[in-house]
This record gives C-alpha cells, sequence and structure tokens, in this order.
C-alpha cells in the first residue's frame, strides 16, 4: 500500500487565510486504520475518573485505540492499568463496566488475579509440566505502557514514548483546574451512563462539542421550549442554563467595554480547546449557593470562569460539556462511519441535594437520546457522513469561520487567568468561530506523520523520533 499522503489532506495557509479539510479525512477506511494505530494506540487517551474506582479493589473497563483495558485500584489504594486480556490465551478478564473484586478469575481456564494485576492462581499448575522458561515468564497482567492521572482524570498509553501528562496536557490543565475546583472533593459521576452509536466518523462529534454556529440552527426546538416557558413563567419549571432567547435577553454584562462579547474559543497545543459562553454569576447555575465561597477560595476570576459556559476537549476522546448542565463525553471510534458515545453527568462531590437536582434536571432537559439536543445533533452527524463520501466538490468549507479574528496573543478573558492560548477568539454571539477546530487537525496531522515516520524509521532499523518532536509541528 502506498503511503497515504496526510499533509494533502488539510489545506492549512493561514497566511493566504485558507484552511479546508478533505472529505475523506471523515470517509476514508484507511485513513482511519491511520488514526487508530497512531493516535488512538500511540499516544494518551482518557480512561476515567479517579472516582469510578474510589475504594480497593474497585476496578473499571474501558479501551484504549481498539484494546480491552482495566483500571484497577489495589488493597492498598494504587491505581493501575493493564490490557483486559488474559496473558494465557487471551480471553478478556473483566467483563462488566465497573465492579469491585479482590481476585478476579479467567472464565475460560480459571488463571486468577489480585487487585494489583499479579497472579494468584495458575490452575493445576503442579501437574502442567511446565518448562523453566514458561517459570521465569511474568504471567502477571500486561500494565499499560503509561498511566498517569491529572485531578482525577485518568489517561493511558499503549507506547512508552509519550509525552508526560502534563506536558501533553499543557495550558487546557487550567480549564481542568477550573472544572474540578467546584468541589473541594473533586468531580464525580452521577450513577447512570447513557451509550449510544451514531453512523458517522469519531471527528464529527469532536468537532461538534466545539461548535457554536450550529446552536440555533440545530436546536430550534429547544430554544422554543425556553422561550414558552419564559412566557407562560411556569411555576417549577427549570431554569436552563444556557443561551436561549429568553436566556439572553436577562443577560447582563459588567460595563467593562466587552459587554458585546458573548464569548470565544481557546485553542491549545495538541489538540485541545475551550468554547466558552459568557455567563453572569445567577441563580440558573447550581454552584450559586458557593458563589461567594468560590470567590474567596480561587479570586473573582476563576469563580466567574466556573459560572461561564465551558465545553472542553481534550483531544483525542474526552469532553467536559459545562452548558446546559454538565456532560462528560468518551469518544470511542468504532469504524469509519461507525462512533460509541458514552456519556454521563458529571458533578461537584457534596454539592447539596437541591443543586443537584437542579443539575440533573436541566441534565435530562437537553442531554441524551431522550433529550432536546443530543437526537437533533446525531442526526445531522449522519447527514455530513453521508455527504463525506461526495467526490465532486471534495473540499469542505466549515473550517473559515473566525480566521479574521484569531490570535496567538490571548484575550482579555483567558489573560485573566493567565492562561497562554495558541490561539484565541473572542466575539458576539453570532460569531460562530471556527478556528478552533484547527487545532484538532493540526495535531492529527503531527501525529499520523509522526507515526509513519516513525514506522519508516524503524523499517530502516534506525530509532523512534522523540515524542517531543511533535510539538514543532503544530502551530
Ligand atoms: S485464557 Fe485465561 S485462563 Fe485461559
Ligand atoms: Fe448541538
Amino acid at each position: 500500500m502506498s503511503k497515504k499522503d496526510i499533509a494533502s489532506l488539510v489545506d492549512d495557509r493561514p497566511e493566504d487565510g485558507v484552511f479546508r479539510l478533505h472529505r475523506s479525512v471523515f470517509s476514508d477506511p484507511e485513513i482511519f486504520e491511520l488514526e487508530m494505530k497512531y493516535i488512538f494506540e500511540r499516544n494518551w487517551v482518557f480512561l476515567g475518573l479517579d472516582s469510578q474506582v474510589r475504594n480497593p479493589h474497585d476496578y473499571m473497563t474501558t479501551t484504549v485505540g481498539r484494546h480491552p483495558v482495566v483500571v484497577m485500584r489495589d488493597g492498598e489504594g494504587n491505581l493501575n492499568a493493564f490490557i483486559n486480556s488474559c496473558p494465557h490465551k487471551g480471553a478478556r478478564l473483566c467483563h462488566l463496566a465497573q465492579g469491585n473484586r479482590k481476585i478476579h478469575v479467567c472464565q475460560y481456564h480459571s488463571w486468577s488475579f489480585d487487585s494489583a494485576g499479579r497472579i494468584r492462581g495458575l490452575k493445576f499448575k503442579d501437574d502442567g509440566q511446565y518448562s523453566p522458561a514458561f517459570d521465569d515468564d511474568s504471567h502477571d497482567l500486561a500494565a499499560l505502557p503509561r498511566f498517569e492521572v491529572y485531578r482525577g482524570f485518568m489517561f493511558g498509553a499503549l507506547s512508552a514514548d509519550v509525552l508526560p501528562l502534563s506536558e501533553y496536557l499543557g495550558e487546557a490543565r487550567t480549564f481542568i483546574d477550573i472544572a474540578v475546583d467546584t468541589s473541594p472533593q473533586g468531580l464525580e459521576l452521577v450513577p447512570g451512563v447513557v451509550g449510544f452509536t451514531f453512523e458517522g466518523n469519531w471527528k464529527l462529534q469532536l468537532e461538534n462539542c466545539s461548535d457554536q454556529y450550529h446552536f440555533t440552527s440545530t436546536h430550534p426546538s429547544y430554544l422554543k421550549v425556553l422561550d414558552r416557558r419564559a412566557e407562560k413563567g411556569w411555576e417549577g419549571t427549570v431554569r436552563a442554563n444556557v443561551r436561549g432567547r429568553g436566556g439572553r435577553k436577562a443577560m447582563q454584562f459588567p460595563a467593562d467595554g466587552l459587554e458585546h462579547i458573548a464569548g470565544g474559543s481557546t485553542s491549545f497545543e495538541h489538540g485541545h480547546n475551550l468554547n466558552w459562553n459568557r455567563r453572569t454569576v445567577n441563580d440558573s447555575h447550581p454552584l450559586f449557593e458557593r458563589a461567594e465561597e468560590l470567590k474567596e477560595q480561587f479570586g473573582e476570576a476563576r469563580r466567574d470562569w466556573m459560572f461561564n459556559t465551558r465545553n472542553l476537549t481534550l483531544f483525542p476522546n474526552v469532553q467536559v460539556a459545562e452548558n446546559a448542565s454538565s456532560q462528560l463525553r468518551i469518544i470511542r471510534p468504532i469504524s469509519v462511519d461507525k462512533t460509541e458515545m458514552l456519556t454521563y453527568c458529571i458533578a461537584p462531590v457534596g454539592e447539596s441535594a437541591a443543586a443537584r437536582a437542579q443539575r440533573i434536571r436541566q441534565y435530562e432537559d437537553f442531554f441524551n437520546p431522550s433529550g432536546l439536543a443530543t437526537p437533533d445533533d446525531t442526526i445531522n452527524y449522519e447527514d455530513c457522513q453521508d455527504g463525506h463520501l461526495n467526490p465532486v466538490a471534495p473540499w469542505l468549507q466549515g473550517h473559515a469561520r473566525g480566521m479574521m479574528l484569531a490570535s496567538p496573543d490571548g484575550d482579555p478573558f483567558i489573560d485573566r487567568l493567565g492562561v497562554k492560548a495558541l490561539s484565541s477568539v473572542i466575539g458576539g454571539v453570532e460569531l460562530g468561530d471556527e478556528t478552533i477546530f484547527h487545532t484538532y487537525y493540526r495535531s492529527w496531522r503531527a501525529l499520523l506523520q509522526a507515526g509513519q515516520r516513525a514506522d519508516e524509521a524503524a523499517a530502516r532499523g534506525q530509532p523512534a523520533p522523540a515524542p517531543a518532536r511533535l510539538v514543532e509541528t503544530v502551530r
């Protein structure tokens, strides 16, 4: 197979005001294979929150690329991540999404392992006539080459040759901090998970979370419901913490010369980004009961940012969407045109019952296949996927809004946090910036090209380039 020319698929010429993507980025099965190999299986991937494995012997299962993985907390409280495959003949060891077990027994031939991944029993070992060479081998579960946790967010990599996690997350860490600091005990997942698939490429979900432009077009039914509730003043109706036409009227920004700015986009190295909308500190947010306390603890700038809507994407597979409510989304690519989503309501540990109830009602309102937004989004992904097979007009025009505004020099809002972005854009409600997607594809391109280079070097018997080199290729 000839080498896929990755650079030819991203028409990236900022000096000419051009950024275009070739549709095959979303529809070519060969590209999907490269993504699995070079992005999901040679890079950091989000696994879950450590609060999902809070107690000794808790475990949770997930995937990294195409491989089953299990995260376990051992009896001493240490967290480890392993390939969820028995060393004997490869059977999946843990079948449930999560649970608690001191000993995991493989269902196939009963080899057993403790919660630290050590072999504890090898059935009929003494009668097995094993060779000394077999005895010299480790029979423990295979640990992921890299596993690290940042503020409760667990990441793993199938390659040891990745940047330190803190460097990989970089400046995006500030927005993990802002989410986690909403509670002294961090974040947890509200019980219950929703899983669904859509017949579309995984990057459609990646983009949509950062896509402000679609909101008023894709979700008119939601906006109409908000308007109607506002008109009727319905007793007991949840006030949504989201920009609807009714909500927009109520917004009052400080008279600081920036009243026309409704929000913006912020891009970071390694494909991470944030889009956000300004919100006043008001009681439509479940955090309102702790507004003063948060200001004292973290300062006014951070507290105010906690009330802004924030959609954070940590490339390649996790999004923390804090808009109508708060949602953790894990993206699992299955094939070039099929993606599985696992979504959870995410919440500060220990919030009051009233705040939790408000959060969950807002969550049900907007999210999930039963909510007012998710089905509208997923049908769009499927329509796009069909269109991405079109060979007649291969270049998409969906990455150009905001190009005249994108700046590497920060903006007054992120500057308050001391955050250094690769690029940021601020503007009015109708800006709908699309430059926020550029960091995805620059990192995507860099990772795919680095993977190709590494494999070529290996084929020549040379060492692979260091992972830090990736940074240089990301503008
Ligand atoms: S495959 Fe697990 S014990 Fe045989
Ligand atoms: Fe949407």
